[in-house]
Order: C-alpha cells, then structure tokens, then sequence
C-alpha cells in the first residue's frame, strides 16, 4: 500500500459512558502488527466525544465527530462547531453521512460548507458520497457520486485536509455490499474526480474510505480492492473485537 489505511467507527446513535469500555479495549488491542500500518479512529456520539478523547490521550488511537456545524458560533440550538470537536479532542469530523443527507436534508453545498469549517479548525473532514438502490439500479451511481464530489469537497484539499468515504446507501446496515468489482469501479472514479478537482498529485494521496457493512468476515476482500484505503465501519465498530478484526485486515 502506498497510503497508510484508516479505519474509522462511526458508533451513530449508540454509547454511553459505560460504552468507553470499547474505546478503551480497542486502544489495548491495537498491537504492534497494527502500529504504523494502520490509523485507527473512533467517532463516538457527541456527549462522550470529550471523554473518549481523554481515555484514548497516548493511545494513538483518534477521534472524530459524527457532523460539524458549517457555522463558527452562536444561535444554533442543537449544532456543534468545529473548534468544539477540537476542543473536545477530535481529530476528524465525518461531514455528508447519507442518514444527515436523507434524514436532515443535507445537500452538497451544505456538506461542502461543514468540511470547510472543519479544516479550518485543522480537523479533516470525511467527507461521505455514496447513491440509494434506486439510483445504482437505473445506472446512475457513477453520474450521482462524481456529483456529489464535485459538490461536496472543498477547493484546496490535499491528502493531509481530507478523506472521502463511499458508502453506498442501500449497503448501510443491511449486510448487503457491492461487488469488488463496482467498489474498485466507483474508488477508481472518485479518484479520477478528486484529481480533475485537485489535481492529480493531491488526490493520489487522499483516503478513499469504502463504508457499508463492513464485518471481519467481508474486510479482507474489500480492504483488498485497488483505491480503497481504509474502511467507515458502523454496527461492527460497537464491538473492540470486530472492529480490531477489519482494522487487521487492512495491513
Ligand atoms: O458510517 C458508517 C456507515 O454508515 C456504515 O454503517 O457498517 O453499520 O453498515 P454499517
């Protein structure tokens, strides 16, 4: 590999603080095998976000928020901001997750601006694109998620300011997965656009992260996939032990 993978966990709607235990376990578990092979970072709920950060200080294992508001401060009951995510210790912020599109109506440019405000905090977006079943079935997969780059990712991203997940919608937490094929299809295509975008030289490094069911039982082959260079990891990442599993096989 000549990208260093990065494994997220995005816990969603899920954790209490008796939940930290996971955080904590995964740091254990991260062995030395893992150990400058592969990122590790878990995006916890909000209110823990601070505490998992503290429990994981020397851990090398980081963490992220779930969103980020695209506003700096002030009357926005409910929204978090990006330099509270840093403050809370975060080193990422997944921005565009498609349950944020879908379920609060989040569009392109609304993704765009979040990502902006997280690199100005110098937190790195993940930025999520990813199309429902509806329009993988009527052929447009390809045209709806070079869209979505196009709309989504901020001008001036480089390897080091950003990471894309392509996390098809009908794979969520289904146990349903693409082919290899498609997934190497779609990776190959979201980086032919970051590279229109940003130039060719930025966007050989940047993580493309592939999200949607991911399990130990199917990380290997799809980690395994030419342009994808990490994994966004849901349900399994609610338990150390699978999550550890799919961040092994990606070394
Ligand atoms: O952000 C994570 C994804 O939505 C994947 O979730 O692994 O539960 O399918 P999942």
């Amino acid at each position: 590999r000549s990208i260093r993978p990065l494994v997220a966990g995005n816990w969603k709607m899920n954790g209490l603080k008796a939940d930290l235990a996971v955080a904590t376990e995964v740091a254990k578990g991260y062995a030395p095998e893992l150990k400058g092979k592969v990122d590790l970072a878990i995006c916890p709920p909000a209110s823990l976000l601070f505490m998992a950060s503290a429990a994981l200080i020397g851990s090398r294992i980081a963490t992220g928020g779930q969103d980020c508001s695209a506003q700096g401060s002030g009357a926005f009951t409910g929204e978090v901001s990006a330099a509270m995510l840093t403050d809370a210790g975060a080193t990422y912020a997944i921005v565009g997750h498609s349950e944020r599109r879908t379920l609060h109506g989040e569009t392109n440019a609304i993704v765009k601006a979040k990502a902006e405000a997280a690199q100005k905090e110098l937190l790195v977006p993940i930025v999520c694109v990813g199309e429902t079943r509806e329009e993988r079935e009527a052929g447009k997969a390809l045209a709806i998620v070079r869209r979505q780059i196009r709309g989504s990712v901020p001008d001036g991203a480089s390897a080091a300011t950003l990471v894309v997940a392509y996390e098809p919608v009908w794979a969520i937490g289904t146990g349903l997965t693409p082919t290899a094929q498609d997934v190497a299809e779609m990776h190959a295509a979201i980086r032919a656009e970051l590279g229109k975008l940003l130039g060719k030289a930025a966007a050989a490094g940047v993580r493309l992260l592939y999200g949607g069911s991911v399990k130990p039982s199917n990380a290997a082959e799809l980690m395994n996939v030419a342009n994808v260079d990490g994994a966004l990891v849901g349900g399994a990442s609610l338990k150390a032990e699978e999550f550890l599993a799919i961040a092994k096989a990606c070394v």
